[in-house]
């Protein structure tokens, strides 16, 4: 994530912006400075008509019709999931199964691959980083068949502590799953080096990256990191709420039982017996998220134009300027490396609660999360419940950190003598 924009370069970011309607909205009276794109990235002009034409023209339920609007809406659909494996790097679109979003996608790997291939006893290694997204699927897997969970420990300056890593393999481990970049801390994880350790220590270990964060920080190409598994979310890829993708291996994929059942996954069903299709249709039960689907499709076009590598550099500019402006506000810590960082801050401050802070940041138009980003098990190791936390998106620019940084300054002068 090297390198430098031109200022041409920086002015094309810059009108990027405009592709937002939500951007040129108020909040309080304020302009927005919308910091919470960790959470959910606001929608380009081109995905919500993308999804309001797939409403408009010819839409009809896909798989199953003969006429002409289901025909025309099918080949869409598969056209987004050959877009979504050019786009990650998948040899296969058949390697792409659309679910709700990424949680769906680590509980789908969890109950399908966890209950068919794991037995009491068998570990799985997670991270102390982890959303609760890659905490909770495998306690209840854990609760189901006595798995054992271990946790790679988080040293004091956010990276992962992967001398540990090494320790807590053993010829019981059957499972990492880790994120690729924390939602928490912005901490980029070395995932095709972590992936190569457990690798070399035991070839048959399957692996899960969630990469809902990273995908939408820069390129991500799954063939070449290695991963079994990679899951991520398109309403932070600036796409639509209620469709996610989980990657697989195909052979892997093949090779597990359906999540759920119901229409469309199936070869032919009796009363007596039912045999399914192939991968991915096997694990898309149901009517799926249609619109949704043409919107991830949008939202990738979107974000394949400007290019993943020239929103990778903006932000990184971003980053450097928040920290910096950041670091000068009294009283502030900062959490997260210095290095291997994408564009998210998460802090606290000595002189007030970030709830507090939080509310007194909306009233100045600044939109921040503030609590424990789904990550408690990471708050308990800081001693803290929670902080405040800017996310950066393609669109954020220098006004939008200058506006938290003085609304900061006003919660400062509230809550702080
Ligand atoms: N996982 C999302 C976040 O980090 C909701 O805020």
């Amino acid at each position: 994530m090297a390198g430098k924009l031109s200022p041409i370069q920086q002015a094309t970011m810059a009108s990027f912006r405009n592709d937002f309607p939500v951007l040129s909205k108020t909040m309080n009276g304020k302009p927005v400075a919308f910091l919470d794109t960790g959470s959910s990235a606001q929608k380009p002009r081109a995905v919500i008509d993308a999804m309001k034409a797939a409403m408009d023209t010819e839409y009809a339920n896909i798989h199953r019709g003969l006429y002409q609007f289901s025909q025309v809406t099918t080949a869409k659909f598969e056209a987004v999931r050959a877009k979504v494996a050019d786009f990650i790097g998948a040899v296969s679109e058949k390697e792409i199964i659309f679910t709700r979003n990424a949680t769906e996608g680590i509980n789908l790997v969890a109950q399908s691959w966890g209950r068919a291939n794991l037995k009491a006893g068998d570990e799985v290694i997670i991270s102390g980083m982890e959303h609760h997204a890659n905490i909770v699927p495998w306690q209840l897997l854990r609760d189901q068949i006595g798995i054992v969970i271990k946790v790679i420990p988080v040293l004091q300056d956010g990276r992962l502590d992967l001398e540990s890593l090494e320790k807590l393999l053993s010829s019981k481990t059957k499972l990492v799953s880790f994120v690729h970049v924390s939602n928490a801390l912005g901490t980029i994880n070395p995932v095709s080096t972590i992936i190569k350790s457990v690798s070399a220590y035991n070839r048959n270990i399957r692996i899960l990256v969630d990469g809902s964060q990273a995908v939408v920080h820069g390129a991500v190409n799954v063939s070449a990191l290695g991963a079994d598994w990679y899951v991520f979310t398109g309403h932070k890829l600036y796409g639509p709420t209620g469709i996610g993708v989980l990657y697989g291996r195909y052979e892997l994929l093949q090779s597990m039982p359906p999540y759920q059942g119901g229409g469309d996954m199936i070869e032919r069903v009796t009363f007596e017996k039912t045999t399914y299709k192939d991968a991915p249709a096997r694990f898309e039960a149901g009517t799926p998220a249609i619109v949704e689907v043409l919107g991830l499709g949008a939202a990738i076009d979107y974000v394949a134009a400007i290019g993943m590598d020239n929103i990778a550099v903006r932000e990184q500019e971003l980053l450097a300027y928040g920290l910096e402006q950041l670091s000068g506000v009294p009283g502030l810590t900062l959490y997260g490396p210095a290095e291997n960082r994408a564009g998210i801050i998460s802090f606290t401050a000595d002189w007030g609660h970030p709830s507090d802070i939080a509310m007194v940041l909306d009233q100045c138009g600044v939109a921040v999360r503030s609590g424990h980003h789904c990550c408690q098990p990471l708050m308990d190791q800081f001693g803290i419940d929670a902080t405040i936390r800017a996310s950066f998106g393609l669109y954020t620019n220098e006004a939008d950190i200058d506006q938290l940084v003085q609304g900061i300054k006003k919660a400062r002068d509230l809550l702080g003598e």
